[in-house]
């Protein structure tokens, strides 16, 4: 039991802080990194340089990584980045081959979601078994819309919906510009923006956007607008 003992301790003692310290500070770069940019607009010189930034980040933290931990955090980096340019490829306007099969976000405008729905082909027949709730939306809701609409008690009836339309709700200025397919949306997401009279606000539920994707919607609106038309 010498100084140099005492030494040595010490010396051990001071390693494993710095070990420490530098554990913490391995730990929370990626943190650091996975915070998006504020606001990136769709401009593809912004994109451009934004992608660049982020994918460097993920390669240096792979050049680095050596421990299986450190390997592990880089590699969740690579998912996140995958994600979030994902997101922000919707965003800024891309309509993916599955598109139909994608829920609708909450946030997603009515022209965004006419845009997109103009690219897939719309199944009347399958909107029907949606309505009833016979069948399964893609987010795998059963959605039973006509245990309102039905009858007129409680909801507008679905007989003669495209009718009521043409003949009431097109009349209105606001609604003059719009087609059926635009109203028709906005009615099933967003039930509060315009309320059909004499019933209340908050009647029809506001949570469809969670319960449906694009085709699903697409499919509604077609079985929507043969309730009534003229052939
Ligand atoms: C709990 C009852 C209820 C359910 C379930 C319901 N709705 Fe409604 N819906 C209403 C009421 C009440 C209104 C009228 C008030 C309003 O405009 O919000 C309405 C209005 C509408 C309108 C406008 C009708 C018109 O004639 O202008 C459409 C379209 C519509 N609903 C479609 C649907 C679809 C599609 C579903 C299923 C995905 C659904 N609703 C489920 C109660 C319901």
């Amino acid at each position: 039991m010498g100084k140099d003992n005492k030494v040595y301790r010490t010396l051990i003692v001071f390693a494993g802080l710095l070990l420490l310290i530098a554990g913490l500070v391995l730990a929370q770069e990626p943190a650091a990194t996975e915070t998006p940019a504020a606001a990136v607009s769709c401009d593809p010189a912004d994109l451009h340089a934004y992608t660049t930034e982020r994918v460097a980040d993920a390669q240096a933290a792979l050049a680095e990584s050596t421990d299986p931990e450190a390997i592990n955090a880089a590699l969740g980096q690579l998912y996140l980045i995958g994600e979030e340019f994902k997101a922000r490829a919707l965003t800024c306007g891309y309509i993916p081959e599955n598109i139909g099969q994608m829920p609708i976000d909450e946030d997603t405008s009515i022209e965004r979601v006419i845009e997109v729905m103009d690219t897939l082909t719309g199944d009347p027949l399958r909107g029907q078994l949606l309505y009833l709730g016979q069948e399964r939306s893609t987010q795998n809701a059963t959605l039973g819309c006509s245990g309102c609409h039905a009858t007129g008690d409680v909801a507008p009836i679905t007989e003669g919906t495209w009718t009521r339309w043409d003949e009431e709700r097109r009349l209105l200025p606001e609604y003059a510009e719009q087609d059926f397919a635009h109203y028709a949306a906005e009615a099933i997401l967003h039930p509060n923006v315009y309320v059909v009279p004499p019933y209340g606000e908050n009647l029809m539920p506001a949570i469809y956007t969670l319960a449906l994707g694009y085709q699903d919607l697409l499919d509604l609106i077609r079985f929507l607008e043969s309730q009534d038309q003229l052939p």
